[in-house]
This record gives C-alpha cells, sequence and structure tokens, in this order.
C-alpha cells in the first residue's frame, strides 16, 4: 500500500466515527488519504479530525475556488488509486446508483475513472429495503466493490445487518482492490446470453437465457485482475464495467468474436449458443400469403468444441452443461465430446429455478471426476469458478 493515494469519501452515519481509525490504518499502512466529507458527515466526525488524522487538508465543498483553481474536482476523483465510501449511508448509495452529482462527494464519485469500494452503514431495515437492495444490485453490476455490512447490535438499539465493517476488514478490502489479483496479467474470454438467429428483419429464434451465470463470471474473473473479452448476445442483464464488452446476434458471429479475441489463456463458454439457424429465411418481413412458412435450418458451428480443438486453444476450455436429467453422466460424455477440460454443469429443470434464477446448483467436471458444489447465488458461483480458473493457470 506504500504511496498509493485512498480517496476516502465519508458519508453520514454514526459509523463515521470508526472512520478516524481507518485513517490511522492507511497511514500507518504507508497509503496517502486525501479525506472528502459530506455535509451530513461533518455531523459525526469533524473536519479537523480527518485532515489531522490523513495529514491533509478535508475536502467538503464543490466551491471551494481555491481548491477548483489548485487541482479541480475532477483532478481530485482521477489522482487517487482508488475511491473509498465510508460509511456509505443508504442516501450515498441511491445517489450514486442513480448517477446524481449535487454535492462534492457525488460528483466525485461519478467523475472517478477509479474502482471505488464500498462500506455500506445504516439502519437493517434500511439496508433491507427494496430500493436499497436495488440501489445495491446497479452498483455491483456497475463494478463497485462492497465490504460489509456486518450483523450485529446497532448504535440505534436495533440488531440486524447494517453495522458498518470494523476499519481492519475495510483496509483488507481496500488490499485487495489495490494489489494485482492472482489472474493478473491473463486474458479470459467469456461467452454468454442467448444467441438469435433471424427469421426475416423482424423474427428471429432464441432461447431464455439471460446471460446472468456468464456475466457474474466475467465480473469475478476481472475482480481477480484478468483482462476479460465478454462476448456476449442479447442478455437481459447489464454487462459488467471493465471488460471488453463484444456484443454479438448470431451463433456464427460469436464465432467470429472468439476466433478475434484470441490468443488467450483460458476461455469460458457460458453462452447458450443457437444449435440451428434459418436458412430460408428472407431480407424483407415475411407476409400472411395463407400457406404455412416452412423454416429449413442448418447448424451452427460448436463453438466449444471448435475452440477445444482450434490451433490456438486456450490452455484452460470450461464449457457449460444445461442438463435436466442424468446431469453428471450427461455432462461427464460432454465434456469427452466437446474436448473441453472442465464442464460445469447444472439441473435447469423448471423445478429448481435456475434458469433465470440468482442461484445456482453446478457440478464441476474435470479429469478427476465430478465435484457436486452445494447451491449458492450465481455470483458465489462465479467467485469460485474464478479461483478455480486461477489456481489452475497459476
Ligand atoms: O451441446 P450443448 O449446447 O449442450 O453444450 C453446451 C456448451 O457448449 C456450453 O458451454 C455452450 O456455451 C457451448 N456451445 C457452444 N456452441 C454451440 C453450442 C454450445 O459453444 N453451438
Amino acid at each position: 500500500m506504500q504511496g498509493r493515494r485512498i480517496l476516502l469519501i465519508v458519508g453520514g452515519g454514526i459509523a463515521a466515527y470508526k472512520t478516524p481509525q481507518l485513517v490511522r490504518l492507511m497511514r500507518g499502512v504507508g497509503a496517502a488519504v486525501t479525506p472528502v466529507l459530506t455535509t451530513s458527515g461533518a455531523q459525526f466526525v469533524t473536519p479537523m479530525t480527518l485532515s489531522v488524522l490523513a495529514g491533509e487538508p478535508v475536502h467538503d465543498t464543490l466551491w471551494d475556488q481555491g481548491a477548483e483553481a489548485e487541482i479541480g474536482h475532477i483532478q481530485l476523483s482521477r489522482q487517487a488509486d482508488l475511491v473509498v465510501v465510508a460509511p456509505a449511508t443508504a442516501d450515498l448509495m441511491a445517489k450514486m446508483a442513480g448517477g446524481l452529482a449535487n454535492d462534492l462527494a457525488s460528483t466525485l464519485l461519478l467523475a472517478t475513472d477509479k474502482r471505488v469500494l464500498i462500506a455500506p452503514a445504516m439502519n437493517v431495515r434500511m439496508w433491507d429495503h427494496p430500493a436499497t437492495r436495488r440501489n445495491l444490485a446497479i452498483l455491483q453490476g456497475d463494478g463497485v466493490l462492497t465490504v460489509g455490512p456486518d450483523v450485529g447490535d446497532m448504535a440505534c438499539g436495533e440488531h440486524g445487518a447494517g453495522r458498518m465493517a470494523e476499519p481492519e476488514a475495510i483496509l483488507a478490502a481496500i488490499r485487495a482492490a489495490l494489489e494485482p489479483g492472482a489472474l493478473a496479467g491473463r486474458h479470459v474470454i467469456v461467452t454468454s446470453g442467448p444467441t438469435h438467429e433471424p427469421i426475416d428483419p423482424v423474427r428471429y429464434l432464441a432461447n431464455r437465457s439471460s446471460g446472468a451465470q456468464g456475466t457474474a463470471i466475467a465480473a469475478a474473473l476481472r475482480d481477480l485482475g484478468a483482462r476479460v473479452s465478454f462476448v456476449t448476445g442479447h442478455a437481459t442483464v447489464p454487462a459488467p464495467a471493465g471488460v471488453q464488452v463484444i456484443r454479438v446476434e448470431t451463433a456464427r458471429q460469436m464465432r467470429d468474436a472468439v476466433e478475434a479475441a484470441l490468443p488467450a489463456d483460458a476461455a469460458v463458454m457460458a453462452a447458450a449458443v443457437a444449435d440451428w439457424r434459418v436458412v430460408n429465411g428472407s431480407d424483407q418481413k415475411m407476409k400472411k400469403t395463407g400457406d404455412l412458412p416452412v423454416l429449413q435450418m442448418a447448424e451452427n458451428p460448436d463453438i466449444l468444441a471448435w475452440l477445444s480443438r482450434a490451433p490456438q486453444r486456450p490452455r484452460l476450455v470450461v464449457g457449460f452443461a444445461a442438463e435436466t436429467q442424468d446431469v453428471t453422466a450427461h455432462a461427464t460424455a460432454k465434456r469427452l465430446r466437446k474436448g473441453c477440460d472442465w464442464i460445469v454443469a447444472n439441473d435447469v429443470s423448471p423445478a429448481t429455478g435456475i434458469m433465470g434464477g440468482t442461484e445456482n446448483a453446478v457440478t464441476l467436471i474435470t479429469d478427476h471426476g465430478a465435484e457436486d458444489w452445494p447451491r449458492m447465488g450465481k455470483d458465489a458461483v462465479a467467485a469460485q469458478l474464478a479461483a478455480r480458473i486461477a489456481r489452475e493457470l497459476a
């Protein structure tokens, strides 16, 4: 952390009383701290306390002519290596999620091109409120890192989730965000989402894939420092920040995009690629004529099978298998048929609620056999898989 600069934004919550301790910890490991205080933050911790501990002046207004003349708020947000918001109040999170910029803190957060780590802190009901849940999901989708909150007794007398993480835990998260991850210098291609196969200019064949698992995997690989080429069909979830997004429509476009992204150290093929395309489609919208159209199909390229045997094959090729019965047996056979190294298999029978849901229960098939992972969030599956890939490429 020596010489790294942290822009520390202190929001208006009682947990701000822990922030001076966080500043001391950061300074203690050699980091430079630029403190920014919101108007309500100043109700809980004084500018004097923060500036003495940081050894730097506190910034607390957008309208400081001196500061604007010297560096300006855009500059302030760019010169840091990392932006930390602690405590991140419900209000600050809402502003961030909505892209508001009506005071110094929110303006810096909108102007920065650096990673942002938030330590949420609020009353348990505010934390559980659907609006905060929504804002958190938006922020995570934007690539914002989070630490905490913890569960425990709160200053307001209630008990539950919403206590700000302890300063030591925040420091550990800062360290993790700043240090090059286990996949630094690696390039990984991730395919995700459904492909669309046109019938005419307005109609297409598609499938129900949301792209959620592939998106989570791309974000998890990014979090470990990988350079990610994210080749995606029309997913219903937004693409993660901080990855190279290559949007495609059809299976053939997806294959070409994967080929163009090579070479890579690893590839994770999580897309739901259409097996067939329509060959007697029309350039013009097809009209009702009284006769029923008969669609003729041709087989699409199997991207996973092609990549697994390509001359520029990545060292590690991971495929997916969505099955509705005999998951392990089918996936084990698929691994051999496709020629990939690993298969991540899951049961997508409607009763599991996995397809289009937020959780997944997967079996990882490698050359050592099958491993059943417990049911967990798609983000957690992604994080585990990314860690596993990092181990394999180490
Ligand atoms: O054969 P099946 O579609 O079940 O195989 C699933 C795996 O193969 C997934 O990893 C999927 O991304 C990949 N796949 C592909 N190209 C296809 C079909 C499937 O890359 N045309």
